[in-house]
């Protein structure tokens, strides 16, 4: 009998490995004849340890799981599936899970994510397979035709950016993943790194294949051990298998790849930064053009993507770039891995075809805030996203739906917040964030995230609010179309939509000396 437990982050936060260790004392004092496969988590974060037994009919979950819990679970029938009080059903039943539509993260808490044996047994390597016997130009119109589009955030057409490196001459080329994630509330990156390293390593060598590039470099924050270990692991079994190196999968082409640890600075995850600490240099912004598909890392032609651009890529030449495309509104095509996180009683990683409203992402499956309070705000897209209240639910999970509403999906970080939050305290926090995470490059982002907190500051004294309220506003426009990049540029995001969305919270209580 196979007995999984989950070993990412997400699970070992909440006690998997004390968990797993006392699954495998309980295994041998009972003398059972079972194996404990550690794989990745599924994403249901509240059922964390979320364990699952392989029965005749299908896994069946038990959680959450604590130590105490194991003797138990074992009197019970755990090894037929029988039922318990911390008996979830069959995994594949449970709701969260069941109406999600997984094509990126498919395997991911499926498999055991260092056996390439089973991610073969789950449709692993036929992308690549597929790959290796197309014309790189080929590769690119699939990808191109797929609609795929950046999923760290700015949502710039994969296949646009692949044909660019192809079409700019070089003797060497890169690809660069950014798996530098760096949004509050994402885990996206982290969780298929941990749970199914296979899956980039395939689409990175799919993207070297396609533009001509022959090294690749993942970005990885040092604020991953887990997911650093899984993927050094990952490379090296994927190179002693032959899909990484002088012949790919036998044949002609060449790939390889490292993984490199960034120190951990939030303004690395901006692509130029990266590549400058990628070179060993202060991760400073360096000014577009060029762009890095022209001159990239050391100066070469470079493809530079988010994990999970990259991870989707296998799929779509498994499947075909129709297949990917029938998923999905508007220009915003394929699924996308919602990861629900803050005040929320169900959070997770949601996978999901564009489209769904950001009402039913937090009532109907996050199931509203944990704290049970009415929903005031969420904050979509990391740090930088706007604050979305309640009147804007209707607002479907689309690119350009949410342009149209002054947000960002951004990496498709959801923070929740009930209605004891303080929106003049977020504005203040996002100016802070920025000031503090600021590479110093530009004026704009530098002085004014600064002045920024100041005059937060001032508005929550009281101190001439209405004035202050116009110099905030005036030095969002500032900070939103001076800045060098992404930070100080859309810093403005949750300050104004703070601001505008929850006026409120920025007409504070007069001084104490004015009400006396
Ligand atoms: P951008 O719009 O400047 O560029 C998007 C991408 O397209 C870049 O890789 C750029 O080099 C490429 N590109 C643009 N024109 C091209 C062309 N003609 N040919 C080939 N490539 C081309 O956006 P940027 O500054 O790279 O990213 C901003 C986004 O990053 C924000 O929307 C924010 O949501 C997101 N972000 C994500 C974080 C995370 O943790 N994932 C953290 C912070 C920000
Ligand atoms: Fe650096 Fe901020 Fe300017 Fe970006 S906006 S280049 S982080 S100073």
């Amino acid at each position: 009998v196979k007995l999984y437990i989950p070993r990412d982050s997400a699970a070992l936060s909440v006690g998997a490995e004390k968990v797993a260790r006392a699954f495998a004392s309980e295994i041998s004092a009972r003398s059972l004849d079972a194996t404990i496969v550690r794989n990745g988590s599924r994403g249901l974060f509240w059922l964390e340890p979320m364990i699952e037994v392989e029965t005749a009919q299908g896994r069946v979950a038990y959680g959450p799981v604590k130590p105490s819990d194991v003797a138990s679970l074992f009197d019970g029938g755990l090894m037929t599936g029988a039922n318990h009080a911390l008996c979830l059903g069959k995994t594949e039943d449970l709701p969260f899970l069941k109406n999600q539509t997984r094509l990126t993260f498919a395997r991911c808490g499926v498999i055991d994510p260092l056996s390439l044996d089973d991610y073969k047994a789950h449709g692993g390597l036929t992308g690549l397979t597929n790959a290796v016997a197309m014309a790189p130009a080929d590769i690119v119109v699939q990808v191109t035709e797929s609609g795929l589009r950046g999923r760290g955030g700015a949502g710039f057409p994969t296949g646009i950016k692949w044909k660019t490196v192809l079409d700019t001459a070089g003797d060497r080329k890169y690809i660069v993943c950014n798996a530098d994630e760096g949004d509050s509330g994402t885990f996206a990156d982290r969780m298929i790194m941990e749970g199914d390293p296979f899956v980039l390593i395939e689409g990175m060598v799919i993207s070297g294949i396609a533009t001509g590039a022959r090294k690749g470099f993942v970005y990885l924050r040092s604020e991953y051990p887990h997911a650093i270990a899984t993927m050094t692991q990952a490379v090296e079994i994927a190179r002693t298998a032959g899909i990484l190196g002088a012949s790919v999968l036998g044949s002609a082409h060449v790939f390889d790849m490292e993984i490199r640890t960034g120190a951990g600075a939030y303004v690395c995850g901006e692509e130029t930064a990266l590549l400058n600490s990628l070179e060993g240099k202060r991760g400073i912004v360096r000014a577009k053009p060029p762009l890095p598909a022209h001159k990239g890392l050391f100066n070469c032609p470079t493809v530079i993507n988010n994990v999970i651009s990259l991870a989707s890529v296998p799929v779509i030449m498994d499947k075909g770039a129709a297949f990917y495309k029938d998923f999905g509104m508007g220009r915003s095509r394929g699924t996308i891995p919602i990861q629900i996180a803050g005040n929320v009683k169900q959070g997770g990683l949601y996978e999901t075809a564009f489209g769904l409203t950001l009402g039913e992402i937090i009532d109907t499956i996050g199931g509203g805030t944990a704290t049970g309070r009415p929903v005031k705000a969420v904050q979509v897209g990391g740090p930088l996203g706007a604050y979305f209240p309640r009147a804007l639910f209707d607002t479907p999970f689309d690119y350009e739906a949410f342009a149209a509403k002054n947000g960002l999906i951004g990496h498709a970080g959801i923070v929740v917040f009930d209605d004891t939050a303080d929106m003049l305290k977020q504005a203040r926090f996002a100016m802070e964030f920025c000031a503090v995470e600021s590479c110093g490059k530009c004026t704009p982002c530098r002085i004014g995230s600064t002045r920024g907190v100041e005059t937060a500051d001032k508005i929550a004294m009281g101190i001439e609010p209405e004035k202050n309220k116009a110099l905030l506003t005036d030095l969002c426009n500032t900070m939103k179309f001076g800045s060098l990049c992404a930070l100080g540029g859309f810093t403005p995001y949750p300050v104004m939509s703070a601001m505008n969305h929850f006026p409120d919270d920025f007409a504070p209580a007069p001084l104490v000396e004015a009400a006396e």
